[in-house]
């Protein structure tokens, strides 16, 4: 893979955004593992902070409530000076109005994208997702999708399909990217 960096994106952390189901947790993990760099995922961050699961937080305060709190979080890190993290964000972050120039403060954002389908599959195990507990998820997903796709596309540095790769290979594309990135870092 090649890869262009673009010059006005921030060396600071690596951040990665895209739908639920892309893989942003599991990859985040992995990538830190390998940079041995912190992992700071928003959604864990908002659990921990309110010892609450965000299924609960929803059900109970409602999403804007959430997006205040995934907000709050952007604005700690940033005021933390968060240098050589991977930053896994939650889904939906990229639709509170002035969360991209957030994402974009933070470091070099990265949009893992994934087809409808393979979503679907990927999230059609797990019942954790208040937003996907409806009668036709598919279609749910089809539509946050449309809706999203120009916030990610104005969030992100750079987009990765990841349609048909295993996170394996995602990963090493990311971490050719990040040395070649983070290397030329003083
Ligand atoms: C959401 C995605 C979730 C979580 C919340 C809302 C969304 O995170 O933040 O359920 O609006 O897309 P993941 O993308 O990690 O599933």
């Amino acid at each position: 893979m090649k890869y262009d960096l673009p010059p006005g994106a921030p060396r600071k952390n690596l951040v990665l955004v895209g739908f639920m189901g892309c893989g942003k947790s599991c990859i985040g993990r992995r990538l830190a593992e390998k940079l041995n760099y912190p992992l700071q995922d928003t959604d864990d961050i908002i659990e921990d902070q309110q010892q609450r699961k965000i299924s609960d937080i929803f059900a109970a305060d409602g999403e804007p409530v959430f997006r205040d709190m995934e907000t709050a979080v952007l604005r700690d890190l940033i005021a933390a000076k968060t240098h050589k993290n991977v930053i896994s964000t939650g889904g939906g972050i990229v639709t509170t109005p002035g969360n991209i120039d957030l994402l974009k403060q933070l470091g070099y954002v990265i949009w893992l994208d994934a087809r409808v389908e393979t979503v679907l599959e990927r999230t059609s195990r797990n019942t954790n997702r208040p937003l996907l507990q409806t009668d036709d998820p598919e279609q749910t997903i089809r539509t946050l999708s449309d809706q999203r796709r120009p916030l990610y596309t104005a969030a992100s540095h750079l987009r990765i399909e990841t349609d048909g790769l295993d996170f394996d290979e995602i990963v090493t594309g990311i971490l050719e990217t990040a040395r070649y990135y983070f290397g030329n870092q003083r």
